[in-house]
């Protein structure tokens, strides 16, 4: 039996249903009366989220890699167990847990007709060159009248797990131009494009590269859309840094996974565990901490 059978034998159902995806990793589409959603199990990486009767809230390049080794550009990248570069040098940013394998660990139905799926990834399960410090992770992706992606972290070893990390979400706007990002007014902010500190003065607006990491900051940011005349609603737990990007012209250009043009259509709003933010966590043997994020449309 291939993985694909294998695993919608012992975890599918109606709401359930597991495929070859992008770049033939197995992947699994969630479905029900509130919408639908996808997840690769490489990157334990969501893909895709559709509300029933909504445009699809989360972007994915066009131009995006499905290659082992490559991050996947768009959906929630789940950067783990840093984010930006990895301080050694030695390895790509944002962490080994997006280019990794996971493991599922269960599927299930809530009586209120939620559809939920735990990924696992644990230091076993990683390319040995990264040379991991024992740990355990799990990410759950429950969809409902919002769609909830939350991530475990255990420490599963007898030393201190020093990490950073984010949900590094993309969203889908019409026009990234038009759009306001808002809840983050007043927070204090790095600048990583013009390389200085600032505080956040109205909303944010969207007319050249954007990349910032804003400090103190566990409320919920609205992307108003006024073009698909919604707002997207993301709120969070287990983080106290937001970073705000879009790559804009000439970012766009360098990136051979990203289309020059698409910096139109998205805006990424990441909740983050960032060291720039003095956001980065250590966790006890035997502790756990939650990474979580809650994404609605109204
Ligand atoms: C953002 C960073 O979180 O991710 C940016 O703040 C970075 O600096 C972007 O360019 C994309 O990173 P990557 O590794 O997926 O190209």
């Amino acid at each position: 039996m291939n993985t694909v059978n294998a695993l919608q034998s012992r975890f599918g159902s109606e709401n359930v249903n597991f495929y070859a995806g992008p770049g033939g990793f197995t992947a699994v589409k969630l479905a029900n009366s509130y919408g639908e959603a996808a997840l690769t199990l490489y990157g334990a990486h969501v893909m895709s989220y559709t509300p029933a009767g909504a445009v699809p809230v989360l972007w994915m390049s066009e131009k995006s890699m499905f290659t082992a080794g490559d991050p996947i550009r768009g959906g929630i990248p789940v950067c783990w167990p840093w984010f930006g570069p990895d301080v050694t040098g030695k390895f790509g940013g944002h962490g080994y847990a997006r280019v990794s394998l996971w493991n599922m660990v269960s599927a299930g139905q809530t009586p209120a007709g939620e559809t939920s799926v735990t990924l696992c990834l644990e230091d076993k399960d990683v390319d040995a060159k990264f040379a991991p410090q024992s740990f355990k992770l799990e990410l759950s992706v429950t969809l409902g009248a919002t769609l909830t992606v939350a991530l475990k972290i255990y420490n599963t070893g007898t030393e201190e797990l020093a990490y950073s990390g984010a949900l590094h979400s993309y969203f889908n706007v019409a026009d990234s131009a038009a759009i306001k990002v808002c809840g983050l007014e007043d927070c204090e902010y790095s600048d990583k494009v013009l390389n200085v500190e600032g505080i956040q003065s109205g909303s944010i607006v969207i007319d050249r590269e954007i990349d910032r990491v804003y400090r103190r900051t566990s409320g919920s940011v609205n992307v108003e859309d006024p073009v698909f005349n919604r707002t997207i609603r993301i709120a969070k737990s287990g983080s106290t840094s937001t970073v705000v990007w879009n790559p804009w012209i000439e970012k766009s250009k360098k990136m051979p996974d990203f289309g020059d043009e698409e910096y139109h259509t998205m805006v990424c709003v990441e909740a983050a565990n960032a060291s720039a933010a003095g956001d980065d966590r250590v966790l006890a043997p035997g502790a756990m901490a939650e990474l979580r994020q809650m994404i609605s449309i109204a």
